[in-house]
């Protein structure tokens, strides 16, 4: 089917399968030619050619018994029974006898070809038998696998579009569902959610659905890079949502990167993530927030002038590249402002216990303690550091925005945010109603991004007018989207120029204080 529908992702037989042989890949072009009259006229003629025994080809009838078959997805497909050969049932019959030529590369055990030439065979034989499916054997590559589960066969001289241009252009949201920070997946996924339904809603994208595949990437590199290579090759995904944390989005833009997969993240405030060590942007590779630099600036700024801080004491997960960029630029415009930092220090993600630390900070009371962290470790130190007395106002990034986040302990700091949900702008209040409506509760900074991300990649698609992640990712360079969070155009490095606002937790509520254009 991509043969048809979308030449340049079509990839010859030995770029997937590297141990096919020329003839058997030769065999398997011819059998997809797109003329009928080029392809093999029959399966038995090609397994001849191929130098399978005959036996395996004439014997065996169709008996349409239907059989359910679990596919891989979960689906329930049925197959009909004897149609196609199955592979344990047909190994032992095509063993190449004495007369196959004995390759050069004879040292290599034989059965690897052989277990691929009969999965090929097998999907051949699909292209041939109209209508049957394949079963999904694990002997079959996945890029085949996806190809051989078209339904039907385009017929050269029928309808253009192929079972292609009807098959849902799949996106993936990498979010984090499990673990300290899910209650930020859970919103990113609404969010991407409500767009892809609207737009589903209104006739897809090109024509087609759009399928959302959801992955646990757990705000962290390594199970967000196996998420990243799980829905690009095993279900070929070109389209990804995610991820919410710089830590988990930045390896994953290596790997959209280099593949050509388009990304954008929502909310990965950190440099790092659209831009390579030489400070060039990743083609593919877009977000829809703001970045550190600024939300580090408008903090400290925010701090020196409206709150008359002079010091200030800064608390940080060196690991996490998001809670170490934002320190570090929120340290730099407070110093250049004037101010003075008094205690900088640092933890890890693992500890619970910040006594040593906040002892410091108590000794040198400074007018703010900094607390650039996710709301779950902001929660334990905030609510340490009012056991030993620390009076400072606390002040944070976007991490802070969530329903968890424990306003007690934080009562009378501040954040920096990507949105307010009191923000009167019409777009923003027709989003929280129906967000409220379908969630029934008001939608977060995540869940308003993920919402934006999504409709900015949908438009770049539409835009491009093909399914072609860099035709899509150059469409976007170009465009001005109007979304909920703001207007966005994207910078020279991938970054939309955007606003952040300033929210205060007070008294059990987080009330909005004032927006801080760039
Ligand atoms: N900006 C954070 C990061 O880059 C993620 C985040 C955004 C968390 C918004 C909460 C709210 O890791």
């Amino acid at each position: 089917t991509l043969r048809m529908a979308d030449p340049e992702q079509f990839m010859p037989v030995r770029t997937v399968v590297p141990g096919v042989s020329e003839r058997t890949e030769a065999a398997v072009l011819k059998a997809l030619e797109l003329a009928r009259s080029q392809r093999w006229q029959s399966a038995v003629e090609m397994g001849q050619t191929l130098g399978l025994p005959i036996p395996m080809w004439s014997g065996q009838q169709a008996s349409k018994q239907a059989t359910p078959v679990r596919s891989a997805r979960g689906g329930t497909r049925r197959i009909l029974e004897g149609a196609v050969p199955s592979v344990p049932s047909t190994i032992s019959s095509v063993v190449p006898s004495a007369g196959e030529p004995a390759p050069a590369r004879q040292r290599k055990p034989a059965w690897p070809w052989v277990l691929g030439g009969v999965a090929l065979l097998v999907l051949v034989v699909g292209f041939m038998v109209k209508g049957i499916e394949l079963p999904a054997t694990g002997a079959i590559p996945p890029t085949i696998k996806a190809a051989a589960q078209a339904t039907s066969i385009p017929h050269p001289t029928a309808t253009p579009r192929s079972a292609m241009a009807t098959m849902p252009i799949k996106v993936a949201i990498l979010a984090p569902m499990s673990g300290d920070v899910a209650i930020f997946g859970e919103s990113t996924k609404n969010g991407a959610m409500v767009a892809i339904e609207e737009w589903n809603a209104k006739g897809g994208l090109l024509g087609r659905q759009i399928e959302a595949i959801v992955e646990d990437s757990q705000c962290s590199a390594e199970p967000a890079v196996s998420a990243a290579n799980k829905v690009i090759s095993q279900d070929g995904v070109k389209y990804i949502i995610g991820e919410v944390c710089s830590s988990a989005s930045i390896p994953v833009s290596e790997i959209t990167a280099a593949k050509g997969v388009l990304q954008i993240s929502p909310t990965s405030t950190n440099p790092q993530v659209t831009v390579d060590q030489a400070g060039n942007a990743k083609p593919t590779v877009f977000r829809a927030c703001f970045i550190d630099p600024f939300q580090g600036t408008v903090g400290a700024q925010f701090a020196l002038t409206e709150l008359g801080a002079k010091t200030a004491a800064v608390l940080l997960d060196q690991g996490n590249d998001y809670v170490r960029g934002l320190a570090e630029y929120f340290r730099e415009a407070f110093e250049a402002g004037g101010g003075q930092v008094v205690v900088w220090e640092t933890y890890t993600a693992e500890d619970s216990d910040f006594s040593a630390i906040l002892t410091k900070v108590k000794d040198a009371s400074p007018d703010i303690l900094y607390l650039p962290d996710y709301y779950s470790t902001v929660n334990l130190i905030a609510a340490q550091a009012r056991e030993v007395g620390i009076t400072a106002t606390m002040l944070g990034g976007d991490g802070w925005d969530s329903s968890q986040l424990d306003r007690a302990a934080v009562d009378g700091g501040y954040h920096t945010n990507h949105y307010s949900a009191a923000d009167p702008r019409p777009i923003v209040q027709e989003w929280v109603k129906k967000y409220t409506a379908k969630y029934g509760a008001e939608p977060d900074a995540l869940a308003t991004l993920a919402y934006d991300a999504a409709n900015v990649l949908f438009q770049g698609i539409e835009k491009a007018g093909k399914d072609d992640p860099l035709a899509v990712a150059k469409a976007m360079e170009g465009m001005t989207f109007s979304v909920v969070s703001g207007e966005i155009t994207f910078d020279a490095q991938h970054n939309p120029i955007k606003s952040a606002a300033i929210l205060q937790v007070k008294d059990g509520q987080v009330n909005f204080v004032t927006i801080i254009a760039p």
